[in-house]
């Protein structure tokens, strides 16, 4: 395998997050390879509490947090945009961003941001997707990346991992399995995405 730095540089990449950031954390040490097509130059959320800030600053990575408390969802969006664009983004990640976007904000990243969700879309959008994949019988979990769309968890898929459920499997013990597909299938993706578009 070869490992060369990719040609032109890497494309510039903003994760948002608001909680543990364990996918954020994989995107970072997927881009610590010489090969890696991305970097990432900000990581940003709307909780300043959130556990993941904590790891991206000692990785030595920008980070933004502010409260989205007391704010219109415009004006809090409109303020992310402008740390985005302020840090030479090109591409935003989601990773466990638990806010809805205003329609300006994904419009002014339209087909430049990508999203990680803990099911094999189109099933079971929104939340507790591993419960509802065992409440329905389902053989197989999994997680998809798909490009942020107006409509939540909605947007053109442009990967997936299926995960076997397991006799006994619980949510927890489900979402824990689909998680280590979670971070090899985001990087792969992104990797793949940044390099084509
Ligand atoms: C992940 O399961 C992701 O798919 C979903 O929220 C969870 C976030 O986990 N959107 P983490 O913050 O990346 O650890």
């Amino acid at each position: 395998m070869t490992a060369e730095p990719p040609r032109g540089g890497r494309a510039r990449v903003a994760v948002l997050i608001s909680g543990r950031g364990s996918n954020m954390a994989a995107l970072v040490y997927a881009a610590k390879a010489r090969e890696c097509p991305f970097e990432i130059v900000l990581v940003a959320s709307n909780d300043p509490e959130a556990q993941g800030l904590e790891l991206a600053r000692a990785e030595g990575i920008a980070t933004f947090a502010h409260s989205h408390k007391g704010l219109k969802r415009a004006e809090f969006d409109a303020i992310l945009d402008g740390e985005i664009r302020k840090a030479g983004a090109e591409f935003v990640a989601l990773a466990g961003y638990m806010r809805l976007l205003s329609p300006e904000f994904v419009a002014g990243w339209h087909g430049k941001m990508l999203n990680i969700h803990p099911s094999l879309l189109p099933k079971y959008k929104g939340l507790h997707t591993h419960e509802r994949a065992l409440d329905a019988g389902d053989t197989h979990g999994g997680c998809s990346v798909h490009i942020v769309t107006a409509e939540l968890d909605d947007g053109p898929v442009l990967g997936q991992t299926e995960v076997a459920i397991l006799p006994g499997d619980t949510p927890d013990t489900l979402a824990a399995r689909v998680l280590i597909a979670e971070h090899q299938l985001y990087s792969r993706v992104l990797a793949e995405y940044v390099g084509r578009v």
